[in-house]
């Protein structure tokens, strides 16, 4: 009787049209199978109801892993000594792009690395020309902070998307996760800033909290989500921290595959046709089921990495990083089957993001 009650408290919040913070808190703490299944299945009706079957790709190119910021969580940070660091040059950058767009298939090139300055931005116009010149994709930066001025111009040059992330909704966390260094500020202000003058430019952009970063509580995680919808992002992308043994937040606890994936599941209910990639940090967590359990909850995009082997364990961000010893074809394949034992449809199209207004997608929820 007692058990009956309470799932259909679950019921009756997921058939609400708008969720207050309390509601998503609520559906955030469930931990029960059965609950959990609820929210999944409503999060997945949303996702084909409003964007369809097809699941995206986007071949990434982690380019760099140079950076000159220190943020606490990740092992590219400047202050970790131990790792070995390379930069590829802007002709193989280009040459691992074509490959990936001519032989593989892949529709959307994600070029990503540390904030390394000495790409500047006559460099990455350069790549982006030079992707562009040769073969027929979109382009998307995930590069860090840099002026709107440098934005301005990868936009003329031809990129369209934007990935940077806000980390955390929690300013005071914030500031403790991004010591300021020489090179930057890192406040969250700017960060938003920055953001929101990315959707103004034209930018599809993606942003999104690290889930279950230490001191980040389930209130954190909600404004998260209400903040996705308050700049309208084009995607969430979000992951479960990994703590890194050669960086300050050694030995804290994972954020744990089954909050990465309520996150999913709740941010495709609040904010309705979003795109929301399984993340390689979701995957990390779980080799071998974590992209189809994310597909299930909510997701419709998927990552996979087309850097140049050699460079690939070089790049971590945090250790056990999936596919780190996979060859790209390996990487696509994967996520090609990951799609199918989904029972979804591989997007044919670039995948570009189409919000639609959200009044009418309010209207289209709970009905
Ligand atoms: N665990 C999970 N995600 C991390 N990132 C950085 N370090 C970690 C970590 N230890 C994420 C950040 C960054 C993205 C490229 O990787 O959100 O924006």
């Amino acid at each position: 009787m007692g058990k009956k009650t309470f799932i259909s408290k679950v019921e009756a919040v997921l058939e609400k049209r708008r969720l207050a913070k309390e509601d998503i808190i609520f559906l955030l703490e469930l931990e029960k199978k059965e609950e959990l299944e609820k929210i999944f299945c409503r999060a997945d009706k949303i996702r084909k109801e409003l964007i369809g079957d097809d699941v995206f790709i986007r071949g990434i190119i982690e380019f760099s892993n140079y950076c000159r910021n220190e943020c606490l969580y990740c092992g590219l940070r400047r202050q970790n000594p131990g790792l070995k660091r390379y930069r590829m040059a802007a002709e193989e950058i280009i040459d691992t792009a074509i490959d990936g767009v001519k032989r593989l298939g892949i529709k959307t090139i994600l070029l990503q690395s540390g904030e390394d300055d000495s790409y500047d931005d006559g460099k990455i116009e350069m790549i982006i020309k030079g992707i562009l010149r040769d073969c027929d994709c979109r382009i998307a930066l995930s590069i860090g902070e840099r002026g709107v001025d440098s934005y301005k111009r990868f936009y003329m040059a031809g990129a369209r998307r934007c990935l940077i992330r806000f980390e955390t909704s929690n300013k005071k966390l914030f500031g403790e996760m991004h010591p300021a260094s020489s090179a930057s500020k890192n406040s969250f202000d700017d960060r938003v800033r920055l953001i929101m003058e990315l959707k103004k430019m034209g930018y599809q952009t993606g942003t999104g909290p690290i889930i279950g970063l230490p001191g980040q509580g389930v209130d954190d995680l909600a404004e998260s989500i209400i903040m996705l919808n308050k700049l309208n992002a084009d995607m969430a992308g979000m992951g479960p921290f990994i703590a890194h043994p050669r960086t300050p937040l050694a030995g804290e606890a994972d954020g744990g595959i089954e909050m990465g994936l309520k996150m999913i599941a709740v941010t495709r209910i609040c904010c309705k046709d979003i795109f929301i990639p399984a993340t390689t940090a979701l995957q990390s967590l779980d080799n071998e089921n974590g992209v189809e359990r994310a597909l299930k909850a909510g997701a419709n995009v998927i990552m996979p990495n087309i850097t140049p082997k050699r460079y690939r364990e070089l790049y971590e961000i945090y250790p056990g990083k999936a596919n780190i010893h996979d060859e790209a074809d390996r990487c696509v394949e994967s996520a090609k089957d990951a799609i199918r034992s989904a029972g979804r449809d591989i997007g044919e199209g670039y995948g570009d993001v189409k919000r639609r207004a959200i009044e009418e997608k309010e209207g289209q929820q709970g009905s």
